[in-house]
C-alpha cells in the first residue's frame, strides 16, 4: 500500500469538472507519482482515494489493469466523491494497493468480484458483533441466478476463522479508542486481509442485529430481501407499460 497525499485536488476538480479545462501542471506531476507507485507494485493494481473507491463501478474505478487507464479511473473516483455532496466526503489523495486475489464466487455491479468478506464491530476494544459484508439486498446485476444460495453458503464462518478475526479486530481496536467497524476479506489462499475501517456509528449494520440504530432499520431493507429480483420485475413491468406498439 502506497499513500500519495495531494493537497490541490479541489483546484483540479474545479478546473476539470466545472470549467471543462485541462488540469494544471501539478496534476500531471502528481499523476506521474501515482504511475511510478503502480509500477513499483505491479499491475493490475487497486486504487482508491483516502475515503472512497467507488467499488460498484469496479472496471472503471478502483480496478486498474494498465497505466493508460490510470488517469480516467482516478477521475472516475474524483467524480464519485464530488457527487456525494450531501455527505462530507473529501479527497485528500490516492492510495495504490497491490491487487489481491480474493476467493471470488461471482460478480455483481460493474464486474465487481464478490468474495467472502465480514464486518466486525468493536467497541472499547471488545468485539460487539459481526456479520457478512455481502447479502442479497445489496446485490445489483449478479452474474448468476443462483446468487442467494451462494451468498448463504458464503456466510458460514468456521469457529477457527471467527477466533482469528476476533483476535485481529480486537488487536486493531486495542490501539484506537472508541467504536469501529473493521472489514476483512478472504483471499484465494484462504488467509484474511483487513481492507477497510470506519467509525462504528457511521457503518452499516445488519438490520436484524440488536446493535443496529433505529434509524438504520428504517433506512435499509432487510438484508435477506431479494431486491434485485423485485427491481427486475418492476423494470419489466415498466418496459411493458411504455413499450412502443409497432403497427
Ligand atoms: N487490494 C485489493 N485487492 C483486491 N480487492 C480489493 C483490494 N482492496 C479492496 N478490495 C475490494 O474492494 C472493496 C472495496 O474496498 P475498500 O477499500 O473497502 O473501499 P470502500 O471504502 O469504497 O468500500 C473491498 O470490500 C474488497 O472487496
Ligand atoms: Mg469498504
Amino acid at each position: 500500500t502506497i499513500l500519495l497525499p495531494y493537497e490541490k485536488m479541489r483546484e483540479v476538480t474545479k478546473t476539470v469538472l466545472y470549467d471543462n479545462e485541462d488540469p494544471p501542471q501539478h496534476w500531471h506531476t502528481y499523476l506521474e507519482k501515482v504511475k511510478a507507485s503502480a509500477e513499483t507494485i505491479g499491475y493490475p493494481i487497486f486504487i482508491r482515494s483516502d475515503e472512497a473507491s467507488n467499488k460498484h463501478d469496479w472496471v472503471h474505478s478502483c480496478y486498474v489493469e494498465k497505466p493508460e487507464d490510470l488517469e480516467a479511473h482516478m477521475f472516475n473516483i474524483v467524480e464519485f466523491v464530488e457527487m456525494q455532496f450531501l455527505s462530507d466526503l473529501v479527497l485528500r489523495g490516492f492510495i495504490v494497493r497491490e491487487f489481491m486475489e480474493l476467493d471470488v464466487r461471482f460478480t455483481a455491479f460493474n464486474g465487481f468480484p464478490v468474495a467472502r468478506e465480514f464486518r466486525f464491530f468493536v467497541k472499547g476494544g471488545r468485539l460487539q458483533c459481526w456479520h457478512p459484508y455481502w447479502f442479497p439486498s445489496a446485490m445489483v446485476e449478479p452474474s448468476t441466478e443462483d446468487y442467494i444460495s451462494i451468498l448463504a453458503e458464503m456466510e458460514n464462518l468456521p469457529e477457527t476463522d471467527l477466533e482469528i478475526l476476533t483476535g485481529y479486530a480486537e488487536k486493531i481496536a486495542g490501539v484506537l479508542n472508541g467504536y469501529w467497524s473493521i472489514d476483512f476479506c478472504q483471499l484465494a489462499d484462504e488467509t484474511w486481509a483487513m481492507t477497510d475501517m470506519a467509525t462504528g456509528n457511521q457503518s452499516y449494520h445488519f438490520t436484524r442485529c440488536q446493535h443496529t440504530p433505529e434509524q438504520q432499520k428504517e433506512d435499509y431493507p432487510d438484508p435477506y430481501e431479494d431486491t434485485w429480483k423485485r427491481q427486475k420485475e418492476e423494470r419489466k413491468a415498466l418496459q411493458e407499460k411504455w413499450a412502443v406498439k409497432t403497427p
